[in-house]
């Protein structure tokens, strides 16, 4: 699956000018906690560089542009924000970075919970290392389902051999 997941936001302007709307669990498929918006970045500055471990955000380029870089396990994945009724979903444990913001860039993010500094992986190095245990985790939890499954299935013609001569 790829990084770069869209949502579209239809305008719903009229001939006085646009409007776009966004709704959580409707048009944005989350609650929204937090509402954030970067705008007056300097030239040649970029931001992001950071993953976070359980916040979903949602990514709007409300005027301007700017490049994002999203990256996960070996994927790395980039894209203009430059649309204000295109939508940029971006899940936890994905790196981020910005570049290139426009002058005039403003960029507006949904946030699916309210700020905390605990939730951010601030070095690409931690970022892996976190991803790398919880695929390892993640894997363990898949061999012992496996090991269930396979007892379950061991003892299905035992039962019924038992309840066969039982009647
Ligand atoms: P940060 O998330 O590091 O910015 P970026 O990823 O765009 O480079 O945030 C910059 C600073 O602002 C940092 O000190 C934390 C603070 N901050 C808040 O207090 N509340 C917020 O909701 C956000 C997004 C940042």
């Amino acid at each position: 699956m790829s990084l770069i997941q869209w949502t579209h936001f239809p305008p719903l302007g009229d001939d006085r000018g646009s409007l776009v709307a966004l709704e959580g669990e409707k048009t944005v498929p989350f609650t929204i906690q937090r509402v954030y918006y970067l705008f007056g970045t300097k030239l040649g500055v970029s931001r992001g560089f950071h993953a976070h471990k359980k916040l979903q955000q949602l990514a709007v380029c409300v005027t301007g542009r700017c490049r994002m870089v999203l990256k996960k396990k070996k994927k790395r994945e980039e894209v203009w924000l430059d649309s204000p009724t295109e939508g940029l979903l971006i899940g936890n444990m994905v790196w981020r970075e910005m570049h290139d913001f426009s002058p005039d860039c403003v960029l507006l993010v949904l946030a699916s919970e309210h700020y905390d500094e605990a939730d951010y992986i601030r070095t690409y190095d931690d970022f892996l290392k976190l991803a790398k245990s919880l695929f390892v985790i993640l894997k363990r939890i898949m061999v012992i389902k496996q090991f269930f499954m396979l007892v379950f299935l061991l003892l299905i013609p035992k039962l019924a051999f038992q309840s066969y001569t039982a009647l």
